[in-house]
């Protein structure tokens, strides 16, 4: 062999070894759309428990640091199940989505059957959870949403009346009172609100304090707040009965939730039993009390902080008082979009259901953002987390800033990334039906502030309180308040 032919072959295989690189190097990019793997796993220390801990120290720090390691799919393993959490609307659409069948709430939700009671929501077979879903739509439509405004703006004018000219109050406290007063008057009905309130606010304040974070593991564990929670359970039971009777009795009909729970049916014309009503009232009260309470206090606190907002918001009670003069209906608070983004981002930063779960039945694939296929065995626990969610930066611009602009026309970013990017009220299957009841409540409230008071928040920006079950806001909202009468021009 002479040098040129062995250079010559030096050269072919050193083309050859660049063609074969380049095309490795090919199939490597191409790798992440094809590949499915299954999610990372969280590794946590102790083994078993090591999860648990983190876990219960604090989900939010934990998904935080979870999500920047390893990305939106991840599993935790929690003692002897495994939780796969899916951030972002990328892949959490088969959370939302998927029947009952595949994506279950009865087993991660059971919990909750000790204080609603037997025969509603979680304890019965989905067929039947849906009617009852039924009957709270039913109860929450707009014909009824409208009678329930004029209550609630009755309540909150004569709430209010009852403050000075000025003074100093904690916001968080009042707005949870009135709102407790709202929604007795709404959802349980008169009897409740004017004449048994202090009683039913006492065994209402018992089944809250019987459900801690130790009851979502073992509800049944007899401990003292337990004890106390079964027994208010029974009592309310008692009352709630004794109510539904008389008002059958009498033949006497309210504009309240209790009475469409009454007049409701299942498909087969078998009417609702008075423990199935209790049952559906406590679920109601659990689903919208804090929630409401907690996202006015928020609303208050940004708006009292970011005047160019408040000012805004007055402006346009300003308008729609040249509009409608003093009167505040469904249909005016309907108008309110300023008030409303102002909502919206509160509860964007502050979803107080931080962490929404399902149990899966089937094994399916979700698609990450960078094309990457994971499979998600059957059994897994699945969760999402609206806290974390809510302030992804590739979805919100400057995420942790409180921008009610950001919903406007023209930028609406939450629609601009797609379904399932906006998640504190849930959303597809099992979306919230009492969101607009809670919009109408925290409009009808802050409209009426607005027009009537001057505000100084004079206590710091509050914390969050990540220790509540419903999460909330940490101490006192102190505020000087003064009234006012809003001069149109
Ligand atoms: C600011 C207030 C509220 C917030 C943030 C909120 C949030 C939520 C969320 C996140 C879910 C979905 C849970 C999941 O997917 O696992 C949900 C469901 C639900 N909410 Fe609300 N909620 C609020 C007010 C209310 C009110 C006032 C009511 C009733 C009066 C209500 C009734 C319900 C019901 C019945 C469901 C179950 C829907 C289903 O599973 O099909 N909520 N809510």
């Amino acid at each position: 062999m002479d040098l040129s032919e062995e250079k010559r072959r030096l050269l072919f295989s050193a083309l050859a070894t660049l063609a074969g690189l380049l095309l490795f190097l090919k199939l490597l990019s191409r790798r992440p759309s094809k590949r499915i793997r299954s999610p990372p796993t969280v590794k946590a220390w102790p083994p078993l428990i090591g999860g648990l801990v983190r876990f219960v120290r604090g989900p939010v720090p934990m998904i935080r640091e979870e999500y920047r390691r390893l990305g939106s799919v991840f599993t935790v393993g929690l003692v002897n199940r495994r939780v796969t959490f899916l951030i972002g609307p990328e892949v959490s659409a088969n959370f939302f989505k998927a029947p009952e069948a595949e994506m279950s709430q009865q087993e991660v939700y059971q919990f909750n059957v000790p204080t609603f009671g037997p025969g509603v929501v979680f304890d019965v077979d989905y067929s039947v959870r849906q009617e009852q879903f039924r009957f709270f739509t039913e109860a929450l439509r707009v014909n009824k949403l409208r009678s329930y405004v004029d209550q609630m703006v009755v309540e909150a004018e004569d709430y209010f009346s009852k403050w000075g000219e000025s003074g100093e109050v904690d916001l968080k406290y009042e707005l949870e009172h009135l709102i407790i007063l709202t929604a007795s008057r709404c959802l349980l009905g008169r009897e409740v609100r004017d004449k048994l309130f202090d009683d039913v606010s006492a065994l209402f304040h018992d089944l809250d304090n019987g459900m801690l974070p130790i009851s979502v593991i073992f509800p049944y564990l007899p401990i003292p707040a337990h004890r106390r929670r079964d027994k208010a359970r029974k009592k309310l039971s008692q009352i709630f009965s004794d109510i539904i009777s008389s008002r059958k009795l009498s033949g006497r009909t309210e504009d309240d939730m209790l009475q469409s729970f009454i007049e409701s049916k299942y498909k087969d014309g078998r009417p609702t039993t008075e423990g199935e009503i209790t049952g559906l009232l406590i679920a109601a009260l659990f689903a919208g009390q804090h929630t409401s309470s907690i996202t006015s206090t928020w609303t208050g606190a940004y708006l009292l902080r970011d005047q160019q907002y408040l000012s805004d918001a007055v402006e346009e009670q300003k308008l729609l008082m040249k509009k409608h003069g003093d009167k505040i209906d469904h249909d005016i608070l309907a108008e309110m979009d300023t008030l409303y983004r102002c909502i919206k981002e509160a509860l964007r930063l502050h979803p107080p259901l931080i962490m929404l779960l399902r149990s899966s039945h089937n094994d399916f694939t979700v698609k990450n953002r960078e094309g990457v296929e994971y499979d998600i065995p059957k059994g897994d626990i699945i969760a999402t987390s609206p806290a974390f969610a809510n302030r992804l930066p590739h979805i919100y611009k400057e995420p942790d800033r409180y921008d009610p602009d950001r919903f406007a026309p023209g930028r609406e970013e939450d629609k601009a990334a797609g379904q399932f990017s906006y998640i504190s009220f849930g959303g597809g299957r099992h979306g919230c039906l009492g969101e607009p009841f809670a919009y109408l409540q925290i409009k009808a409230i802050w409209s009426h502030l607005l027009r009537n008071f001057e505000f100084e928040l004079i206590s710091p920006f509050p914390e969050t309180d990540w220790n509540a079950m419903v999460v909330g806001v940490k101490g006192n909202v102190m505020v000087r308040f003064k009234r006012r009468k809003l001069l149109i021009d």
